[in-house]
């Protein structure tokens, strides 16, 4: 081994090597290194002496290590640390057991019911009629709840709800939530806080945007995909989901935190938490089922899903004295929204084929109104959820499948797209046949394939199928990509199988003008066209023939790509031609250009084989190369290192924003040379707190580090 000296004293040379420069054997002592560090560090927080790293360190290893084992997945070591979050996936998570089981809530779902309730606990405490009785009334989050277990005002761990008495350690998933604190200044010295994790509509759209953009999986609601991000064995994908938490309530506590849940849910506020704005307190049922009533109007405008409103005594004795039955507490109760659900006829089932080939199965229904809207459409996801399967193999709608004919129950969520809930088996035909998934391309007649591990058949049709062709120029032209107005699906389809127009591929939009024709088959002679209308489609086009490097990357459309990952390559490389020869060196040798590439923030194996091999495969550069001759390229601005303020800052997000997403905040600050951080350390310079910015924030305050707003953000940003 090769030592050398530095401010730390004697350090192997692998340590102070970026992972780029890595050699082989340097990078099995940096691993070695690693893992050790990593597990007495590991052995020493969960025993909770004083740790020798603090958390941003701990994290910077972690992700390092990750890092070289991304490089050289042949050198990862059996001991890896990454293995080391949880059980991998097939096994699940370790399990903690609650100290104080996580109970579920009993329904009312109307008027009576609400009474009954109030009765109930005057009876059980012996309170007269008359005697006032104060609730809280405050949205039911549709999410999933989380236990924080910290103790001496750290966090030690954080378990889903499993069973109630036993739940999955998802402690450092838990902690990449950028509303969630590690350390509570003044808490009491064993505090558990509960509550539940969600994702918000517009993180919602936008996730399942890139995830579509990517060619990765589409989440039905916001539940399920915030389900889904929590319980991640890589926790670096926890990380990149828009996760937020709101606190209500508490497990086991060394001390009370007040007299009230009132008092109590301010407590937890005061220490970070974000807790919700539209709890109130309420003294008779008429006003708690106005405030309800007053929560449902705002449902649609509140920006998160709730599926009703709880209602809990205020009183903290009298909630201990009227204590818990088997699974639910005496003292509250879920007032639940009626269900936006109705029950029609599947008419037929439509394959749809995806940009990257993915088959989509939709249901076609006779139309129903559900929650107000006609649903003539639904969602099918993919095979396993028409067979009544979820991606884990376990049962979904108690394991009934959907067949053409049956009757189904439709559901609508938010804005989210309707879905099947139930099937009614009671009047399912005995001719309906289980339905068999298409084996091949329903467009082209390619056959599909589906891999193992994937919940999806796709087309490999590729450029020969005119599905994929059409989807392939909507998003070329889509609004982050060209962007070019007057080009919708309708025309995109019609110039795609006009022969005339023959919009084939992008390239061909860019010879539209010159291959129009002044006969009869010219655009403007085209029903619904006219003369204006096919000049100002042929300047919208002109004027996209000068492009961004970033945003031609992205507009190929190439599975894995996303917007953010284009711009992070595009600013790297900056000349379109130099990226072409590195891509070019990088798929025939996999050498030194193969790992450029990878070292590139964001820039993962599987983005980097989908982007060589679609530079390699000789139909689909044909297209790019063609389509490149009809623009021109401006080069992506390198990282702006001059004039700006942020150069070799580390740069903290915490609260959520409301302008970007964190991905492209940090993208943007990346590009002005700041290192964007996860937590807060004594080497954090600058901390821009969004909205609902609790511990991380106050961490910053205490340390004495700059804190600004988003709002001071972008005009920061802005300026340079
Ligand atoms: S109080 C002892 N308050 O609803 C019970 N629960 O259907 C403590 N939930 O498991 C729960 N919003 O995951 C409470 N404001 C809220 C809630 C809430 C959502 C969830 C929670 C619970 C489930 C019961």
């Amino acid at each position: 081994m090769t030592y050398e000296r530095s401010t730390k004293g004697l350090i192997t040379v692998a340590q102070n090597r970026a992972v780029n420069k890595l050699t082989l054997e340097e990078a099995s002592t940096e691993l070695a290194r690693l893992a050790d560090v990593l597990a007495r560090a590991n052995i020493d927080y969960h025993q909770k002496d004083a740790p020798f790293l603090s958390d941003s360190d701990y994290d910077a290893l972690r992700i390092r290590n990750h890092e070289i084992e991304v490089r050289f997945p042949q050198m990862k070591r059996g001991d890896s640390p990454s293995e080391k979050i949880g059980a991998p996936l097939s096994e699940g998570f370790a399990k903690i057991v609650h100290a104080v089981p996580m109970l579920s809530l009993a329904n009312a779902f109307n008027k009576a019911d609400v009474s009954d309730f109030d009765e109930r606990i005057r009876r059980y405490l012996g309170l007269k009629q008359d005697l006032s009785l104060s609730y809280t009334v405050e949205p039911k989050i549709d999410g999933l709840s989380l236990s924080l277990r910290y103790e001496q005002g750290r966090l030690v761990h954080a378990a889903t709800r499993g069973d109630g008495q036993v739940g999955e350690n998802v402690t450092e998933n838990a902690k990449t939530i950028g509303n969630i604190p590690h350390v509570i200044a003044n808490a009491p010295e064993i505090l558990e806080v509960r509550g539940e994790v969600y994702i918000g509509h517009s993180d919602f759209a936008d996730l399942n945007e890139r995830q579509s953009i990517e060619g990765s999986k589409v989440f039905a609601n916001p539940r399920n995909a915030a389900a889904g991000a929590l319980r991640q064995i890589d926790v670096r994908v926890t990380a990149e989901r828009p996760l937020q938490f709101f606190a209500y309530a508490w497990g086991e506590l060394s001390e009370p935190l007040g007299n009230t849940q009132t008092e109590a849910v301010a407590r937890l506020a005061a220490f970070g938490f974000q807790i919700n704005s539209l709890t109130e307190t309420c003294q008779t049922i008429e006003s708690l089922l106005a405030h309800y009533n007053n929560i449902e109007a705002q449902r649609a405008s509140l920006g998160y899903d709730i599926d009703g409103v709880v209602y809990k005594v205020n009183d903290l004795g009298y909630q201990r004295r009227l204590g818990f039955r088997s699974t639910t507490p005496r003292w509250a109760v879920a007032h639940k929204f009626p269900a936006e659900l109705a029950w029609t006829y599947l008419e037929a089932i439509d394959i749809q084929v995806g940009r990257t080939g993915a088959l989509s199965p939709v249901a076609r229904l006779k139309p129903v109104t559900v929650g107000g809207v006609v649903v003539s459409n639904a969602t099918l996801h993919n095979e396993d959820y028409i067979l009544g399967r979820d991606s884990n193999g376990s049962a979904i709608r108690d394991g009934k499948d959907i067949r053409i004919s049956d009757w189904v129950q439709i559901y609508r969520a938010g804005d989210v797209i309707p879905k099947i809930a139930d099937v009614d088996l009671s009047k399912r035909k005995v001719e309906a046949e289980a339905f068999v998934f298409p084996s091949s391309c329903p467009e082209c007649g390619s056959i599909a394939t589906r891999e193992e591990g994937d919940a999806v058949w796709r087309c490999v049709g590729g450029f020969i199928c005119p599905a994929q062709g059409v989807e392939r120029i909507k998003h070329f032209v889509s609004r982050k990509a060209f962007d070019i107005d007057g080009l919708g699906t309708k025309q995109i389809e019609m110039f795609f199988y006009d022969d005339a127009l023959a919009v084939k591929e992008p390239a061909d939009i860019f010879t539209l003008a010159k291959r129009d024709t002044q006969n009869l088959t010219s655009l403007k002679n085209r029903d619904g066209w006219g003369e204006r209308s096919a000049a100002n489609l042929f300047a919208a086009i002109e004027e996209r023939r000068n492009i961004g490097f970033g945003r031609l990357l992205f507009a190929l459309g190439i599975r894995h790509v996303g917007e953010a990952a284009a711009n992070l390559i595009a600013t790297h490389y900056t000349k379109w031609d130099e990226f072409v020869l590195a891509i070019d060196e990088a798929f025939t040798s996999k050498g030194a250009e193969w790992g450029t590439l990878l070292a590139i923030e964001g820039v993962g194996e599987v983005m980097a084989t989908s982007l060589v091999s679609a530079f390699a495969n000789p139909l689909e550069r044909g297209a790019i190369d063609r389509l490149v001759a009809q623009l021109e390229i401006q080069d992506a601005e390198a990282p702006k290192t001059e004039g700006s303020p942020l150069v070799g800052k580390t740069v903290v997000f915490t609260g959520s924003l409301k302008k970007m997403s964190r991905a492209e905040a940090k993208a943007r600050a990346e590009n002005l040379g700041a290192k964007v951080a996860g937590s807060i350390s004594t080497k954090t310079d600058l901390v821009v707190a969004g909205i609902g910015a609790g511990s991380k924030a106050k961490k910053a305050q205490d340390l004495g580090i700059a804190i600004i707003d988003e709002d001071d953000w972008f005009q920061m940003i802005e300026a340079l």
